[in-house]
């Protein structure tokens, strides 16, 4: 009798472990103290000066180095708006006030976006990882402002005889026309909030417009993305495709195709429209196919020295955010497979290869930003940093059964 209770039980408590979900392999709360930790020690940099600036962000800190780079906020610093966003999401991990208000006052150094005409595209990096995360957890009004007037800034750079933004004004004669960048697609988010909060409702129409011109022009047919389209100026005609921080023209830069997965997995959210979630998964599948097997990229999928060639860590966390996102919007073994995923890329990033722990006070190593250039290869890289805590929080969040926004 007694054997079979213990029988029994031992066959509950199988059938228990077979029927719950699988359990992240992730501590994301001790992730997140880590990143605590790591913000703090950077804070800590920044004040030690006679007189804390807080026009000037974090933007590198390069291979052997062990201090950031700062850069000041302005037009030209696309980067400007990832720093006050890793401080927003830290005041949302932590709900400690004193990294609220450090990461308002950074916030506040973007304010003037909101009144000199658009530089190019980037607005909506600059604005809304800064703005846009302070609005969403504080409601603070004065912030909604800035992001309305950003988004109609951002608008001015739309072209219909294209029916794209242009992404930089200042590089139409470099490439021979109006040129489009993937990143671009990311910018889009501030345009379908601001037509839903109060801003205008075309802004709805601009950013739907773009993501269809990019869906038609700027992908191969086995949905790897190419970084940049050109467009004749006057037909709108596609007249070229090229690359600017990939290797080759017809390679997958990691970091483009990740801005593809994140933007179009954003479009699907916004819209409900079937046609984007479709095409958000295809360009997911390509990437996971040749993903190496720590599920960080080489900083492109045809760099010359595989496998010694640089990762792109920000690329891992920009994905690893879209793809929890993207398992949202699925169901069953699909959404599996995306949730997944991230946590694969999450606990490669989260090992002692990727962390930068006591070897700088950033969150990651390991990024590439323009390698074409030589620049900021094998770095530490402010947006990697930004996504990877974004990536944490929605995982948190799903894990605890939680809406992600
Ligand atoms: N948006 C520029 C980059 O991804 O490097």
């Amino acid at each position: 009798m007694k054997v079979n209770k213990i029988i029994a039980g031992l066959g509950l408590l199988m059938l228990s472990a077979c029927v719950s979900k699988p359990t992240s392999q992730i501590d994301v709360d001790e992730t997140l103290h880590y990143c605590d930790v790591q913000i703090h020690k950077t804070l800590s940099s920044l004040h030690s000066v006679d007189s804390m600036d807080y026009t000037m962000m974090p933007r590198n800190i390069l291979s052997g180095e062990t201090e950031w780079n700062l850069r000041k906020a302005t037009k030209e610093e696309w980067t400007a708006g990832f720093w006050p966003g890793v401080l927003w999401y830290d005041y949302e991990a932590t709900g400690n006030d004193s990294i609220r208000d450090e990461a308002d006052k950074f916030t506040r150094s973007l304010e003037f976006l909101a009144e000199i005409p658009a530089y190019d595209h980037d607005l909506g990096f600059l604005i809304f990882c800064s703005y846009g995360n302070g609005y969403r957890l504080t409601g603070n009004e004065e912030y909604k402002k800035v992001i309305l007037a950003v988004a109609d800034s951002l608008a001015t750079l739309y072209r219909p005889a294209v029916g794209a933004i242009l992404s930089w004004p200042r590089n139409v004669e470099m490439f021979g026309g109006h040129n489009t960048i993937m990143d671009n697609m990311i910018n889009l988010e501030m345009l379908f909030w601001a037509a839903k909060n109060g801003g205008n409702k075309n802004l709805y129409n601009i950013a739907v417009s773009h993501a269809d011109k990019t869906m038609l022009n700027q992908f191969r047919d086995d949905y790897t993305s190419y970084h940049v389209a050109v467009y004749d100026t006057l037909t709108g005609e596609c007249i070229n495709r090229c690359t600017h921080q990939g290797y080759a023209d017809n390679s997958m830069w990691a970091r483009g195709q990740a801005w593809a997965i994140y933007g179009y997995t954003v479009v699907y959210r916004e819209t409900k429209d079937p046609k984007y979630l479709e095409f958000a998964e295809k360009v997911t599948q390509v990437y996971l196919e040749r993903l190496p097997e720590d599920y960080i990229p080489y900083w492109d999928f045809s760099a010359p020295g595989i496998p010694n060639a640089p990762r792109d860590a920000s690329a891992a966390c920009v994905v690893a955010s879209a793809l929890l996102e993207l398992s949202t919007f699925c169901e069953g073994e699909q959404a599996d497979k995306y949730k997944n995923a991230a946590e694969k890329m999450l606990v490669s990033l989260g090992s002692k290869e990727y962390r930068a722990g006591d070897v700088n006070n950033s969150l990651l190593l390991h990024s590439t930003g323009h390698w074409p250039a030589g620049s900021e290869i094998d770095a530490s890289i402010i947006y990697a940093d930004y996504y990877y805590m974004e990536a944490l929080l929605r995982l948190k969040k799903i894990n605890d059964g939680k809406s992600i926004y």
